[in-house]
């Protein structure tokens, strides 16, 4: 998969070079790509921002430099699949797992940091020219910028990508990748400081092992995010489901 990321700040973007998803890059299953914006600018002050028309605070992104970068990330051939244009903005839809499996499917994922108010509403219709523009937020709060939201989203989508993950195993098991949270988990010793790992895991029964961890997904899927039960399919819960 190719990223691209634009942003005025790449040095942000640099944990991304770190541990799996470093490693994926080095490996050429990611082709991982940071645009500093301010190299399109179009003045010797490299500026990137100006005041907004019809007044109010602070600063929006222009046209130009956002123009110019989206135009060098763009493949030459049009004739393929438009990339998928990421704008992280807490005005968009709310990023998920399943949003992540849906964006580690495609081949090309530009992302689009803005700063200050944001970026100038026409660089974002000319953009459906060219890419099949999504602007998502990573929740309800207001960050400072897209490139924490870009490293989020980077983080979740590249994970799914075969290869990428030593043991692809530990993705059928985690927390939303079937609606319900993860069951808790527990290493040596058996008891530690007063408190004792649940009898049934030491007992290597497989079907009751499997039955307390869906107990526990259960349980805690309702206390912590009941919001996230009634999306649950009653096909998808048995009768002993039920009685969790
Ligand atoms: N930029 C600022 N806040 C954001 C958020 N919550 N999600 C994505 N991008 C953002």
């Amino acid at each position: 998969m190719r990223l691209d990321v634009i942003s005025i700040f790449p040095e942000y973007l640099q944990p991304l070079s770190l541990s799996l998803i470093g490693r994926a890059a080095e490996d050429g299953i990611l082709d991982l790509n940071v645009t500093n914006l301010r190299d399109f600018a179009t003045d010797k002050h490299r500026k990137v921002d100006d005041t907004p028309y019809g007044g109010g605070a602070g600063m929006v992104m222009m046209p130009e430099p956002w123009g110019q970068a989206l135009d060098s990330v763009r493949p030459a051939n049009a004739a393929g699949a438009k990339p998928t244009l990421i704008v992280p903005s807490p005005a968009g839809t709310v990023f998920n797992q399943r949003m992540a499996y849906e964006l580690a499917e495609e081949e090309h994922l530009v992302f689009a940091c803005g700063r200050y108010e944001g970026i100038d509403e026409r660089v974002i219709e000319y953009a459906h020219e060219n890419f099949n523009v999504i602007p998502v937020s990573i929740g309800d709060y207001v960050l400072n910028g897209g490139e924490v939201a870009v490293m989020v989203m980077v983080e979740a989508i590249a994970r799914l990508i075969p290869g990428v993950i030593g043991n692809p195993e530990s993705l059928v098991e985690e927390s939303h990748s079937d609606v319900l949270l993860e069951y808790p988990v527990y290493t040596k010793p058996a008891s530690w400081r007063g408190r004792d790992v649940p009898e049934v895991l030491l007992g290597g029964n497989h079907q009751r092992v499997g039955r307390f961890r869906r107990d526990e997904q259960i349980k805690r899927t309702a206390v912590r995010r009941p919001d996230l039960i009634t999306q649950l399919d009653a096909e998808s819960l048995n009768r002993r489901d039920r009685d969790a």
